[in-house]
């Protein structure tokens, strides 16, 4: 059977380290506070502001919450931003997303002053990750390389596939594991003979939203795969895009979902906000 990479354990140990550190940061006298947005209600938008507000409480972050009416307008919503770029004691700003449709979610994003932008979604952040330059990168992406370094899955020079183009995960993904040395192929819905192009990968990264599309018809043997999607099925239980059953007899090594790719992203928030006070001091 396959190696499972617990990404509850990764996440578990990462957030533990950020706590030490953070202790030793309040001891010089350094502050840490996270500001979350949320406009409206999306009751799963509500379950992952509260988890990031719990694991900021976890590492010793104060969390800042504004809860904003569906109706709260563009103008309103940039203003907030912009209040918060000024002030000194706001390490970081998240805004959760997806925003209600009459708010540009573009706008916002780049409202937010890159220096304060633990998501990593500001156009400058994207940049900079692009030249190999210093800047915030996108939670998730950024989380699945500390899962695999972690789990001592080498990435220099392997074939990676990464299934999906988001600006939020494919996309970063792609140019992180580029960073990590590895040859990399960017797939997604239009590409040609899918399962043959996935099938290149010793490294695949499955990130494309249709649960439990990828069988091992897509997975060379041997392959590590990372499930970033989550679903939840006909009974009601969370699965990936990953066909877990169908793929871990013939993989190295795999991501459960739950508890592999999801929590990462969360620490590597917090991450983000520590690293954000410590450079911002
Ligand atoms: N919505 C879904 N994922 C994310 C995320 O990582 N950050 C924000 N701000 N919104 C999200």
């Amino acid at each position: 059977m396959p190696q499972i990479i617990d990404g509850k354990a990764v996440s578990a140990q990462i957030k533990d380290e950020l706590k030490v550190r953070v202790e030793e940061m309040k001891k010089e006298g350094i502050s840490l506070c996270l500001a979350v947005i949320q406009v409206g209600n999306d009751p799963a938008s509500s379950v992952y502001v509260g988890n990031k507000k719990k694991a900021c409480a976890y590492v010793g972050i104060k969390s800042e919450a504004y809860e904003l009416e569906e109706s709260t307008t563009e103008e309103e919503l940039i203003k907030l931003i912009k209040e918060l770029n000024e002030r000194k004691d706001i390490n970081g700003i998240l805004v959760q997303l997806p925003l209600p449709k009459h708010i540009n979610e573009d706008l916002v994003i780049r409202t937010i002053d890159p220096s304060k932008d633990v998501d990593g979604f500001h156009p400058q952040s994207v940049g900079a990750l692009c030249i190999g330059q210093p800047g915030f990168v996108s939670c998730t992406p950024a989380g699945i390389i500390q899962l695999l370094k972690r789990s001592g899955i080498e990435i220099a020079g392997k074939e990676c596939v990464v299934i999906g183009r988001s600006n939020i995960v494919g996309k970063p993904m792609s140019l992180l594991m580029l960073r990590e040395n590895a040859t990399v192929t960017i797939a997604h819905s239009k590409t040609v003979n899918l399962k043959e192009v996935a099938k290149r990968a010793d490294i695949l990264i499955v990130a494309v939203g249709k649960p439990k599309m990828i069988t091992r018809e897509y997975v060379k043997e041997g392959a590590v795969v990372i499930d970033v999607g989550v679903h939840r099925n006909e009974n009601n239980k969370l699965c990936g895009d990953v066909d877990y059953d169908d793929v871990a007899p013939v993989c190295s090594a795999i991501t459960p979902v739950p508890g592999g790719v999801g929590p990462m992203t969360i620490a590597m928030l917090m991450n983000n906000c520590v690293e954000s006070a410590a450079l911002n001091r």
